[in-house]
C-alpha cells in the first residue's frame, strides 16, 4: 500500500533510495519516483510502472543528491500516471513529499487553496499536504508539520523534504507505518523495517501523531504540538540476507520451501516434553482464562483462512465459541464483546487497517485482546497489549505462504494452551498432537520433495477456464486457502465450497472445463468427499484429489493425485497447504504471471 524510503548522509543517495524502493515494491507497483535536493535545489523523477523503470530513468538524469526521498505507489487517489506518482512539490518549488495513506479532507485544503491562487497539477489527495505546506512554510519545517497535521484529517506517514534544508529530512506519521533508523552519519525512514536491515538492526517505529527530524548527527521526535520527547529503539532480529530471493526465481517458491523451518522455529520455546507453554509469553491465569466465554477471531485474506483453520483444530479438543470474521465486517456489525471475550486479531503484516481498527474497537468495549502478527514492533503489536509473535522473518511474496504455516502453527498452540488454562485439555491429546506438530516440518519437506510432479499437473491444467476447490471439515480450510492462492496470482476464478454445499447451487457451473480440486483425506468424511467427486465427474468435471499417503481408492475416481503424508486428522491443513501453494505457483509460472507482484494486489493494506 505504497512504499516509501528516504536517505541522510554521505553515499549514493538514489542508489540507496532506489534500493530501498525495490524492497517496498511489494507493497504498491504501479508507479515510483524520487526527489533529491543537491546544491540547494529540489529535483525530481517519476514513471509509471516499476522500480526498474525508475532506476533507468535516474541513470540517464545522471540525478544525484545529498539528501532523497522516494516512494512506490498503489494508487487509491487518481489514476496511474506520471503525473499523480509521487513525489510531489508544491507550485512553489520550495516542499517536495511523499506520502502513504489517504487525506480525507483534501478536496476541502484544495478548494480553499486554489481561491488563494495555488495552482494544483495532479489528482491526488496527496497534493493538498504539499501545497499547504509550501503555503505555511517560512523557514521553520517543525512549525510547518503542525500546522499541516492540524489541518490536514486520515492516515498519512508523510516524509518531506524543505528547499532551504538541504541536511534533514522530516517525517510525520498517524495511521501508516513509517519507520527510522540512524548508523553513524547516516539516517533512514521507510515504510518497511526490513528495507533498513542492511544499515541498521535498531530502529524506531513512529506512533501515531508523532513527527521527526532526521539528520546526519541523529533524529528527534516531537509530537503534533511541536513538543519534543526522548524515544526508545527497537532492535529487529531478522538477519539482512532473509531479503534475498537467494537461488529460487521468486519468493513466493522460496517462502514456500522455508516453511519446515518456520514451523520448527514457531515450536521452539513454545512446547516441551509434548506439552504446551506459552506462559513466556502470555501471563493469563486460569481464573481469566475461565471468564472468556467467548473467542473472536479478526483477520483478512489469509491470516483470515488461518483463523478459520484454527477454528477447526480447536472445536475438536476444546469446548471454545468461536467465531471467525473478516476485520472490515466485524468493525460494523453489532456483534457481542465485552470482558467475557477474548479478541484475537492475526496479521502478517501487523499494519493491516481494517485488523487494527477492528482491534481498537474490541479494546475500547473491554474485550481482552491478543495479536499474532509477523512483525515486532508493527502498529498492531505495538497496541494491541498481549501478544504471539510469529518467527517466520520477512515474508516478501505478495501470496502470503510461510506466514500462513506460522499463523496456524501458533493458533494450535494457543488453542492447546487456552483449553489446558481452562482445565478442558484431555493430556493424551495435548500429548498427541503436540508430537504431530514436531513432525510437521519433516512432513512439509516429504510434499516439498515432490516439486516436480506437483508443476507437472500444474502444466496440464494451466489453461482451465478456472477451478473449485472442495472439502469438508478441516479439508474445507486449506480448500479455502489453495483457491486464494491461485487467485491471487494466476487470476484465474478459483472457489471454494464446503463439498456438501455444492450441490446447493455451484455445481450448476461444473462442466469439462471446470477441474474440480477436491481435498479428501483419509477421515471419516472420506466416503462423503468422494460422493461429492462423484458428483462432480458426473458433470465431467476434471479431478485432482488432494488424498492420504496410501489412499489406493482414490485412483479409481482420478488419476490426478497429491499423496499427502498421514498425519492426526486435525493436522491436514498443515500438509494440504503446501502442494496448494506450489499448484498454484507452478499455474501462475506456466500462465506467465508476475508471481511476487500480481497486479492490484498490495502486501500490507494500510487503508480500509
Ligand atoms: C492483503 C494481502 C493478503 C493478506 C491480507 C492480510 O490483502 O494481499 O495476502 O493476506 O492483506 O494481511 P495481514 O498482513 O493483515 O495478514
Amino acid at each position: 500500500m505504497c512504499g516509501i524510503m528516504g536517505y541522510v548522509g554521505d553515499r549514493d543517495t538514489t542508489r540507496i533510495i532506489l534500493e530501498g524502493l525495490a524492497k517496498h515494491e511489494y507493497r504498491g507497483y504501479d508507479s515510483a519516483g524520487i526527489a533529491v535536493i543537491k546544491d540547494g535545489k529540489i529535483s525530481e523523477l517519476r514513471t509509471v510502472g516499476r522500480v526498474a523503470q525508475l532506476a533507468e530513468k535516474v541513470a540517464a538524469a545522471g540525478l544525484t543528491g545529498d539528501i532523497g526521498i522516494g516512494h512506490t505507489r498503489w494508487a487509491t487517489h487518481g489514476g496511474v500516471t506520471e503525473t499523480n506518482a509521487h513525489p510531489h512539490i508544491s507550485s512553489d518549488d520550495r516542499v517536495v513529499l511523499v506520502h502513504n495513506g489517504i487525506i480525507e479532507n483534501a478536496r476541502e485544503i484544495r478548494a480553499e487553496l486554489e481561491a488563494k491562487g495555488i495552482k494544483f497539477h495532479t489528482e491526488t489527495d496527496t497534493e493538498s499536504a504539499v501545497q499547504y505546506l509550501g503555503y505555511v512554510y517560512d523557514g521553520d519545517p517543525k512549525e510547518a508539520i503542525v500546522k499541516l497535521t492540524a489541518r490536514i484529517r486520515g492516515a498519512f506517514a508523510l516524509v518531506i523534504m524543505f528547499y532551504d534544508k538541504p541536511r534533514e529530512i522530516w517525517v510525520a506519521r498517524k495511521g501508516s507505518p513509517l519507520v527510522v533508523g540512524h548508523a553513524g552519519n547516516e539516517g533512514f525512514c521507510a515504510s518497511d523495517p526490513t528495507a533498513l536491515l542492511e544499515f541498521t538492526h535498531d530502529v524506531w517505529f513512529m506512533d501515531d501523531d508523532e513527527m521527526a527530524q532526521i539528520t546526519r548527527e541523529g533524529c528527534r521526535f516531537f509530537d503534533f504540538s511541536g513538543a519534543e520527547h526522548e524515544k526508545a529503539s527497537m532492535h529487529l532480529d531478522w538477519d539482512a540476507a532473509m531479503t534475498n530471493r537467494g537461488k529460487y526465481p521468486h519468493f513466493m517458491l522460496k517462502e514456500i520451501h522455508e516453511q519446515p523451518d518456520v514451523v520448527a522455529h514457531t515450536l521452539l520455546g513454545r512446547v516441551a516434553d509434548d506439552a504446551v507453554d506459552l506462559s513466556r509469553e502470555l501471563s493469563w491465569t486460569p481464573d481469566e482464562a475461565a471468564q472468556w466465554k467467548r473467542i473472536h477471531f479478526v483477520a483478512c485474506g489469509t491470516s483470515h483462512y488461518a483463523t478459520i483453520v484454527a477454528q477447526h483444530i480447536m472445536e475438536t479438543f476444546g469446548n471454545f465459541e468461536i467465531r471467525t470474521e473478516v476485520a472490515s465486517e466485524y468493525r460494523y456489525r453489532n456483534i457481542p464483546t465485552g470482558p467475557d471475550t477474548l479478541a484475537v486479531f492475526v496479521s502478517q503484516s501487523g499494519e493491516t487497517a481494517d485488523t487494527l481498527h477492528a482491534a481498537r474497537l474490541a479494546k475500547s468495549r473491554g474485550a481482552k485482546c491478543l495479536v499474532i502478527t509477523n512483525v515486532r514492533g508493527s502498529t498492531i503489536h505495538r497496541e494491541v497489549g498481549d501478544a504471539l509473535i510469529t518467527p517466520a522473518g520477512p515474508e516478501i511474496g505478495v501470496a502470503a505462504t510461510k506466514t500462513f504455516t506460522a499463523q496456524i502453527t501458533i493458533l494450535t498452540l494457543l488453542g492447546l494452551y487456552l483449553a489446558k488454562l481452562r482445565g478442558e485439555l484431555d493430556p493424551n491429546t495435548e500429548r498427541r498432537l503436540v508430537s504431530a506438530l514436531m513432525d510437521i516440518p519433516g512432513k512439509q519437506a516429504a510434499m516439498l520433495d515432490r516439486e516436480r510432479e506437483i508443476e507437472l499437473l500444474a502444466r496440464d491444467f494451466a489453461d482451465a477456464r478456472g477451478f473449485f476447490f472442495i472439502g469438508r471439515g478441516i479439508a474445507y480450510p486449506p480448500a479455502l486457502e489453495g483457491a486464494l492462492k491461485l487467485k491471487e496470482i494466476s487470476y484465474l476464478h478459483a472457489e471454494a465450497y464446503p463439498a456438501g454445499e455444492m450441490k446447493h447451487g455451484p455445481i450448476a457451473l461444473l462442466d469439462k472445463e471446470l477441474p474440480v480440486v477436491a481435498l479428501v483425506p483419509k477421515n471419516e468424511l472420506w466416503e462423503k468427499t468422494i460422493s461429492n467427486i462423484e458428483e462432480s465427474m458426473a458433470r465431467k468435471s476434471p479431478i485432482i484429489a488432494l488424498a492420504t499417503e496410501g489412499d489406493d481408492q482414490i485412483c479409481h475416481y482420478t488419476r490426478n493425485v497429491i499423496f499427502t503424508p498421514e498425519t492426526e486428522p486435525e493436522l491436514f491443513p498443515f500438509v494440504a497447504v503446501v502442494p496448494l501453494q506450489l499448484f498454484a505457483y507452478y499455474i501462475a509460472r506456466q500462465r506467465g504471471c508476475d508471481i511476487d507482484m500480481p497486479r492490484n494486489l498490495a502486501k500490507s493494506v494500510t487503508v480500509e
